[in-house]
């Protein structure tokens, strides 16, 4: 299919989807919109995963806690349409909130468990609750072969991850790098809220990653204190937390530990919340091996 996506908003529509491409593959792309180089780069990759990419658009009040930025996250439809557009992307599915939950939004129908509560969970405590129970629904409705997600957001990609395993799901779980800004600063559909001294400030964030992964054959205290001594340097960005976990459990690796870990990274500028990631090996090369 080529030209302008087809964009659906009833859960009737994209459920039909499956039947129409009966033999095909579906690739699903959930995002929040507020579409950036970032977004499309998962949605090329999509494309070489399936002959049919949907794109989901939907702020998922259900992982926002009050007093977050719900009402201020960006919503740009038209010009998200208009750049799926361009990708050959073949259907968008921009439900409203009554259409995705049509009994309220009461409790979250999924939850995260332990690893829910912890760095972005602690900070967050029903964020991720509300992510997986929309990330289940729309792997309900749409039937994807394959979903793809943004490395960026490590803990959800281990968390669907968790989620589809836990439930037997065929579904595939592709996961797509980072993609930065000249600078360093990895892109992020709320880097629209920064003006220029914070965006300049938020900077901390890949150059601590720059100082963990230099620092990273020294062993895990080298590693953290570096990334943490960028922040101390910084006091006006301030640092949620800073670890480095294992990818296989996502919980912070002990100070004697090597091989492959998951920086993760924190971190309030102004009033904007971003996170940060990168994948290394902790200790000596050898260690991986
Ligand atoms: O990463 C996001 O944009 C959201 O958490 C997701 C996966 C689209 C669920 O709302």
């Amino acid at each position: 299919m080529s030209g302008a996506p087809k964009v659906l908003t009833t859960v009737r529509e994209a459920g039909q989807i499956r039947h129409a491409h009966d033999g095909h593959r579906i690739a699903l792309v959930p995002t929040m919109g507020a579409l950036h180089e970032g977004h499309l780069e998962l949605i090329r990759h999509a494309r070489t995963l399936a002959e049919v990419v949907l794109v989901s658009i939907f702020v998922n009040p259900l992982q926002f806690g009050v007093g977050e930025d719900f009402d201020r996250y960006p919503r740009t439809l038209e010009v998200d349409v208009a750049a799926l557009a361009d990708e050959g992307v073949d259907y968008v599915f921009a439900p409203s909130t009554s259409e995705m939950y049509p009994a309220g939004l009461t409790i979250p129908a999924r939850h995260a468990g332990p690893v829910g509560t912890t760095f972005e969970g602690a900070a967050r405590p029903t964020h991720f609750d509300g992510m997986l129970t929309v990330v289940a629904r729309l792997f309900d409705i749409v039937g994807p072969n394959v979903a793809v997600f943004g490395q960026k957001d490590a803990q959800q990609v281990f968390l669907v991850r968790q989620m589809i395993a836990q439930n037997d799901w065929p579904i595939e779980l592709d996961v797509v790098r980072t993609v930065r800004e000249h600078d360093g600063l990895a892109l992020s559909s709320r880097n629209r809220f920064l003006d220029e001294s914070q965006r300049g400030l938020a900077l901390v964030m890949p150059e601590a990653l720059t100082a963990i992964a230099l620092n990273a054959p020294l062993g895990v205290a080298a590693a953290r204190t570096a990334g943490r001594q960028v922040f101390a340097a910084a006091p006006l960005a301030r640092l949620d937390y800073l670890d480095l976990v294992d990818p296989k459990t996502f919980t912070a690796v002990s100070d004697d530990y090597q091989g492959p870990v998951t920086a993760v990274i924190a971190a309030v500028i102004g009033s904007t919340r971003l996170i940060d990631t990168d994948n290394l090996v902790l200790g000596s090369p050898e260690a991986d091996s």
